[in-house]
């Protein structure tokens, strides 16, 4: 059994999978951190120096080398979505959980961050806006249940996450 997180950035995969794991006791893996160990660069880096396309074909190996895992917690970049090949190997991966932020939310939550690469036009929101026209029926469509992370407490996402599925507590938020 795995759980596998989804979403767009700033949706707090990382912070919930990060308690989840904890609480569970399952392994926490996060894509993005492995690609960025591999590559000695982080994210940002990665795409400034190699490309869109070097990054995602290395999100693409990456997640292959996960294959067999087992009780584990995996936080994934926002655009894991985008290959097709991709979502079909996270949904026979384990559980797939899609956790769901408004664009303002996520505006307000990313607006100071300068470690994403895809973000760094002028006009955030509308930027926002544009990929999740895009992504987020694939969210929807590579998701097994979705979770609300509009309020930013990782704690009651992962309490909710372990409720929908049915997991053994301690999940207390
Ligand atoms: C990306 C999201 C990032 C990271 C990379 C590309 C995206 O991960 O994978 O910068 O395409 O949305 P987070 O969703 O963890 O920020």
């Amino acid at each position: 059994m795995n759980i596998i997180l989804i979403g767009f950035m700033g949706s707090g995969k990382t912070s919930t999978g990060r308690i989840l794991a904890k609480q569970l006791g399952y392994k926490f893996l996060d894509t993005d951190q492995i690609i960025e160990q591999k590559n000695g660069l982080t994210c940002a880096k990665i795409f400034a120096q190699r490309g869109e396309e070097f990054f995602r074909k290395q999100e693409t190996a990456t997640l292959k080398e996960l294959h067999g895992l087992d009780g584990a917690v995996i936080a994934t970049g926002g655009g894991i979505v985008l290959s097709a090949d991709n979502r079909n190997f996270l949904q026979n991966l384990g559980a797939t959980v899609y956790l769901k932020t408004e664009p303002a939310e996520i505006l307000k939550r990313v607006e100071n961050d300068t470690s994403r690469p895809l973000l760094s036009q002028e006009n955030k929101l509308a930027e926002i806006q544009n990929l999740l026209a895009t992504r987020q029926p694939l969210y929807l469509a590579t998701a097994q249940c979705i979770i609300a992370t509009q309020t930013g407490q990782p704690e009651k996402a992962a309490a909710a996450i372990c409720k929908i599925l049915k997991l053994e507590p301690p999940c207390q938020p």
